[in-house]
């Protein structure tokens, strides 16, 4: 467990499973493209010898504060920051393109930037209606909000949080802005529980109903579904032979990029499927390792975020 600012926790998910899929090799090279507070990597350079090297990767300045900390602790750990979609330049620069080990994604958001409410990710805390992994880049969800068409807003809402409400709520939004500004995460939560319907009926298992919503502005202003798309085609390019890949998602949008990414590699060039053309001629670029990895009843005992959390593993396969 890493202990961070203001005493919050990040237990890394899956850890053991992880650990396990990426099979360390003693002096390989491994990128951690999700450093967070580096719970994963720690476990990862444990298992690394003298001559190891491990990249992680990160957007948010906070992370990027705990990893120069442990950068300067060892030599063979090197941190980058900026959106994993840059994977691909990272490791030309570090000149291990076709040669790296392993490579992880533990995809989302960590337990501090839940926590923090001037990061107004929660909308369990009052703060400013950020949102944004990297507070230096793009717009906040504020700043969002504030210049969002309807029509916009109820894609958005439909598309990252699947919100069966995604008009009633933009319509309530456009409303309520040109009275005021939405600009904390209290507001913000508090506008959908008026205009959503039946909450809390007693005994009924709920989620709380401004979820959906900002899940939905998070994924949007972080264009967290392109980065990982984008990474892990590069991702291909970057991993040698036998290298593997674990990926670890928290929601379906998520897990479904990965499986259909995974499944399209596996299977290779797309050929009429008449055309009685081998395996090997397909060319395909990865394997598929085992089937999702799910947490066990112990580790969501003791962290109730792994219990949305899904582990796939990839091989690449030699060219
Ligand atoms: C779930 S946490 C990772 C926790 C980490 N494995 C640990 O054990 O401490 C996800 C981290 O990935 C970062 N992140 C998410 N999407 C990113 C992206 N597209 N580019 C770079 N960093 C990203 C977030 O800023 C966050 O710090």
């Amino acid at each position: 467990m890493v202990v961070v600012k203001n005493g919050q926790q990040h237990k890394p998910v899956l850890l053991a499973e992880v650990l396990e899929a990426l099979s360390i090799i003693e002096n390989g090279i491994y990128i951690d493209c999700t450093f967070g507070r580096g719970g994963h990597t720690r476990a990862m350079l444990e298992q690394l010898g003298d001559q190891g090297r491990l990249i992680a990767i990160d957007r948010d300045p906070e992370a990027i504060r705990t990893a120069r900390v442990l950068e300067s602790e060892d030599k063979r750990f090197s941190i980058e920051q900026g959106p994993f979609s840059i994977l691909k330049e990272v490791a030309d620069r570090h000149g291990v393109t076709g040669q790296v080990n392993g490579i992880l994604f533990d995809l989302g958001v960590s337990s501090p930037q839940i926590d923090e409410a001037e990061r107004g990710f929660s909308f369990m805390r009052e703060g400013p209606l950020d949102m944004r992994m990297d507070p230096d880049q793009g717009i906040s969800a504020a700043e969002w909000l504030a210049s969002a068409g309807e029509r916009e807003m109820v894609e958005v809402f439909s598309k990252y949080g699947e919100e069966r409400y995604a008009k009633r709520i933009a319509r309530a939004i456009t409303e309520t802005r040109e009275e005021s500004p939405i600009e904390t995460t209290t507001q913000l939560a508090r506008l959908v529980i008026e205009v959503i319907p039946g909450q809390n009926k007693p005994g009924q298992k709920t989620i709380h109903p401004a979820t959906k919503v900002f899940q939905a502005i998070r994924i949007f202003i972080n264009r967290e579904l392109d980065e990982i798309r984008e990474a892990l085609d590069q991702a291909l390019e970057v991993l040698s032979p036998g290298g593997r890949l674990a990926v670890i998602s928290f929601h379906s949008l998520e897990d479904r990029i990965v499986k259909r990414f995974m499944k399209k590699a596996a299977s290779g060039d797309p050929f009429p499927a008449n055309l009685p053309v081998p395996v090997s001629m397909l060319e395909p670029k990865l394997k598929v390792i085992g089937k999702m990895i799910r947490a066990s009843e112990e580790e969501i005992a003791v962290n109730p975020r792994a219990r949305s959390a899904v582990l796939r593993v990839a091989e690449r396969v030699a060219a």
